[in-house]
């Protein structure tokens, strides 16, 4: 649970700085700004915890580096719609992830689990912010927004299941 949340924090910091590539400085750079904050804070939690319990990082890091950044940018070049349809869609997956860890979690051999169900209820709200976020600010207009999205949700949850095993 610790390496795919890790990898996936580390993913949407790198989306997020694509981004800012585009848009750093501008209003709604500020916006991204923000959200790329709380992200840094839930990546910064998963080090320790991975630390803690001498949880390995995935072997795919150097990959979902290059592949967050690549489509950060990429969808910041089609436009801010086209950006926070990138942001709505991997929220989606991700709080959809954070939730049936949640889940799993709940379990009876998972009880003295605390601290990680609540960090991770804490983060999927978290997470479920930057998706309204991204909702209102036009991410629904995107060109071709059904498609980038489907396209991007896919991909998002490829990256999970590759990061839970090696
Ligand atoms: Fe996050
Ligand atoms: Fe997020």
């Amino acid at each position: 649970m610790l390496r795919v949340d890790h990898a996936g924090e580390l993913g949407a910091r790198r989306i997020y700085a694509g981004q800012l590539a585009v848009f750093g400085g501008t209003p709604v750079g500020d916006v991204i700004h923000e959200m790329a904050e709380q992200e840094l804070k839930h990546l910064n939690a998963f080090d320790r915890l991975m630390q803690e319990r001498r949880v390995r990082p995935t072997a795919m890091l150097p990959v979902w580096n290059a592949a967050g950044y690549a489509l950060g940018l990429g969808t910041a070049l089609m436009g801010k719609e086209a950006a926070m349809a990138c942001t709505v869609a991997v929220e989606e997956v991700i709080a959809e992830h954070y939730n049936e860890q949640v889940k799993t979690l709940l379990g009876e051999e998972y009880k003295d689990e605390d601290e990680l169900r609540e960090t991770f209820r804490e983060f999927r709200d978290d997470e479920l912010e930057h998706k309204d976020t991204g909702i209102r600010h036009d991410a629904e207009s995107a060109p071709f927004y059904n498609a980038l999205s489907a396209v991007i949700k896919a991909g998002c949850k490829i990256a999970i299941a590759t990061s839970e095993r090696v």
